[in-house]
């Protein structure tokens, strides 16, 4: 590939796997700096950001901060509950007036599947998905990818695991597209109300047996079960959900020994794993979180430089 086209980071259904692989070998390159004393490059020196979460984050607003900053650009927090939002102004009428104050990027997350991509359509300036409801989360589903192609050398091949709430979670329909699209076997588990129904059409497996979905994989992401959801019923109870669906030392010895246990966080321990599973020697939880700043270095750059 000779160099980013796209505007925006929308997800990674529209990628195709020669752009993915363009994003995973530019973290490559990125990740070094993140081990220097002095912790800076200035690449995108002169670039200002803005960053727009309209729901709670730890990992993504962190990391996506200190990418900017260790890229020497300027970023500015949007904080939507202190913003003229509260008065009635419409989120696109808000984008309109940071963009008029000469911002490059707009780093998004939002409660509804598709505004980052309303807004990216209506405005000059890049925009990065940073998880828009049940949709995407692709700097999630890149910096997951690129943990495993780290730990494991490769992705085409490997079997991959995706278990817990798949209906609700952007991480997984992140994850999913893009390890599909490097050549991965991807296999969905959890209850069958937490798997909308003719998700194999993607290509990916469904099972619903946790045993069955643990033989043979290579790596296991297990998802947070969105308790706030729990209001319609999706399963029994937390402890029935656990009983099936926990990885816990027990549940691990279906495994093959070198499995890689991933989570993108935030973890409910005891839920969907077990504290010793999550900090056991097989785990790359926090490989993941590192990973993520580097991941997010290389699309900002990409989106503001490498078009
Ligand atoms: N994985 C993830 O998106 O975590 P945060 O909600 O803390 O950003």
């Amino acid at each position: 590939m000779s160099g980013w086209k796209r505007k925006d980071l929308l997800g990674l259904e529209e990628l195709s796997a020669e752009e993915i692989e363009f994003i995973l070998t530019t973290t490559a390159s990125f990740k070094e700096v993140s081990t220097r004393e002095i912790k800076k490059v200035p690449a995108l020196r002169g670039k200002t950001i803005g960053s727009l979460f309209f729901e709670p984050s730890t990992r993504t607003r962190t990391s996506f901060e200190l990418a900017a900053k260790r890229l020497s650009a300027d970023i500015v927090n949007f904080s939507p509950s202190a913003s003229s939002l509260v008065k009635g102004e419409t989120v696109l009428d808000t984008g309109e007036n940071l963009e008029a104050m000469k911002m490059d990027c707009f780093i998004v997350r939002h409660s509804c599947a598709g505004v980052v991509d309303f807004l990216a359509k209506r405005l000059k300036a890049s925009f990065i998905n940073a998880g828009d409801g049940s949709h995407e989360h692709p700097t999630q589903g890149l910096l997951d990818i690129f943990t495993i192609k780290e730990k494991k050398g490769r992705i085409k091949g490997l079997k991959v695991t995706i278990l817990g709430d798949i209906r609700h979670s952007r991480v997984a329909r992140s994850n999913m597209w893009g390890l599909l699209k490097l050549g991965a076997r991807v296999t969905l588990c959890g209850p069958p109300t937490l798997i909308p129904p003719g998700i194999e059409s993607t290509g990916a497996r469904v099972t619903y047996n946790l045993k069955e979905a643990l033989k043979d994989a290579d790596a296991v992401n297990v998802l947070r079960i969105q308790l706030e959801r729990q209001k319609e019923n999706y399963f029994p109870s937390p402890r029935e959900y656990s009983r099936r669906y926990q990885i816990n030392a027990e549940t691990l010895r279906w495994a093959k020994p070198d499995v890689l246990i991933m989570h993108p966080g935030p973890m409910n321990r005891g839920l969907e794993i077990s504290s010793e599973a999550a900090e056991c020697r097989n785990s790359v939880i926090l490989t993941q979180v590192e990973n993520g700043v580097a991941v997010r270095m290389a699309v900002l750059y990409l989106l503001l430089v490498g078009k």
